[in-house]
């Protein structure tokens, strides 16, 4: 670290790290459409975001991941990248349209050999892959036949899911179905800003219940070919919902944010049943869940572990505008990140807790939690991000606070090894522990990243 740095790990935040376990699992997580580029190669074809991003006005300054981290050609110096963060496991997705192009049909060796490759490469130094099969690049061909909404994309995933698995089973162990389905349902066909960008609540209830039918269908059929010690699970973002106040009607704001941005998804994938609460609210709009015989004991296959990527918490108003209960979500007052997000490390803890005590017994890993800033590089394209720096920082402490309050957590994957493209918010939000120059694709580790090299290093060593 240099001189002129300025300290920005509490001594109780250093003490609570430190107590992490030498066993913890540290990480850091990409996503296909985010990073690789290479749009049009080897036999891809267009995914919902490719489409998206073409709509004028979708993503902020035209941007879209034509190139991206252009990471499809620079594989090989990305996972040098992660080896000298001395992570022990990546978390990447795999991009549906390279595997399956158009959705449907027999694998595309092409784009599966880029795969291949980057497991084997990972493997080579050391690196364990924690794969994720759906980070949302949905292939277009199936939203025109209806997408999430539609059931047979459920089965269509389930079928995708094992052909990247028969490949790739000798060598991956972690293998992680959807990452976030709130995101794929609301803000994908209830809330308009993400691919496929529809609005309509009955479509979002519908995509909930596919996308987790197709989780259900997949760990299944992966589970029945996979060889001993794989495990399985999925990544849920989630946060914490506080009333403003302690009035009835914040109260059922916090309730019903909280019904349909967590338990929805745990209810149903680890108790077996949608909550009660939610399917009143929804048939209160005229909404029903498309349930058929079967479903809940699909999508309630027993999982190894949940993934949790978390980046802020929320508190509620009832008396807030609009229809939706993301519109009376009412801020704290307290610093946030170049997203708007609130830094709340404390609510971090406590999501992990309440984790633990509602669903005991299944093991967590933080699959996702970071922070973008405005970086300023110096002429070198180093960043003295003391503001991401401190946000790792406080976070990790929050783990290691929820652990020793008796949350099964096992590991954390910083969210991003590289700056990317941040989905609605194009290149203009910088989340990586590593810069990217988008003129030049140079790569320069930031100061978290040292950081998060050496903390590492550290709760190993002690
Ligand atoms: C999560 C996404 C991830 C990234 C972060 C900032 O919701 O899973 O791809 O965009 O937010």
């Amino acid at each position: 670290m240099e001189a002129t740095e300025t300290a920005v790990t509490t001594s109780a935040d250093s003490e609570l790290i430190t107590s992490l376990p030498s066993s913890f699992r540290w990480g850091v997580a990409t996503a296909s459409y985010q990073i690789e580029g290479a749009v049009t190669e080897d036999g891809r074809s267009p995914s919902i975001w490719d489409t998206f991003s073409r709509v004028p006005g979708a993503i902020d300054n035209g941007d879209n991941g034509d190139v991206a981290c252009d990471h499809y050609h620079r594989m090989p110096a990305d996972v040098e990248l992660i080896r000298q963060l001395d992570v022990d496991t990546y978390r990447f997705s795999v991009a549906w349209p390279r595997i399956q192009p158009h959705g449907r049909g027999p694998v595309n060796e092409a784009g599966m050999a880029f795969y291949d490759r980057l497991v084997d490469e990972l493997l080579a130094k050391g690196i364990d892959p924690w794969l994720t099969l759906y980070h949302w690049d949905l292939p277009q061909e199936l939203e025109d036949a209806g997408g999430w909404p539609e059931r047979d994309t459920a089965f269509r995933f389930a079928d995708y899911s094992m052909l990247v698995f028969d490949r790739l089973k000798d060598r991956v162990r972690h293998w992680t179905t959807l990452n976030e389905p709130w995101c794929s349902a609301m803000h994908g066909y209830v809330h308009g800003i993400m691919a496929p960008g529809r609005r309509d609540l009955g479509a979002g209830a519908a995509a909930v219940h596919h996308l987790l039918l197709g989780h259900g269908l997949a760990m299944q059929r992966m589970r029945e070919a996979a060889p001993e010690g794989t495990d399985f699970g999925i990544t849920l973002n989630m946060g914490t919902a506080d009333p403003e106040t302690d009035s009835d009607a914040d109260r059922d704001a916090a309730r019903r944010a909280d019904g349909m941005g967590v338990r929805i998804y745990t209810d149903t994938l680890i108790n077996g049943h949608y909550p009660e609460d939610v399917v009143e609210d929804l048939a209160a709009q005229g909404v029903r869940i498309p349930v058929q015989d079967g479903d809940l004991a699909t999508i309630s296959s027993p999982l190894d572990f949940l993934g949790v990527n978390y980046y802020f918490g929320q508190q509620y108003s009832g008396a807030g505008e609009g229809p939706d209960v993301e519109d009376k979500a009412v801020p704290f007052g307290r610093p946030v990140t170049a997203m708007g997000w609130e830094i709340l490390p404390e609510k971090f803890t406590e999501l992990l807790v309440r984790l633990s005590k509602d669903y005991p017994g299944l093991p967590m890993y933080i699959t996702e939690n970071g922070s973008a800033f405005e970086d300023v590089p110096d002429e070198s394209g180093y960043v003295n991000d003391s503001d991401r720096t401190g946000y790792l920082s406080s976070h990790i402490a929050a783990v290691a606070a929820a652990r020793q309050a008796g949350a099964d957590v096992r590991g954390y994957f910083a969210w991003s090894l590289l700056d990317n493209f941040e989905w609605a918010y194009g290149y203009a939000k910088r989340f990586g522990l590593i810069r990217v120059d988008y003129e030049t694709q140079e790569r320069t580790i930031k100061r978290s990243g040292l950081w998060y090299r050496d903390t590492i290093r550290q709760v190993r060593n002690s």
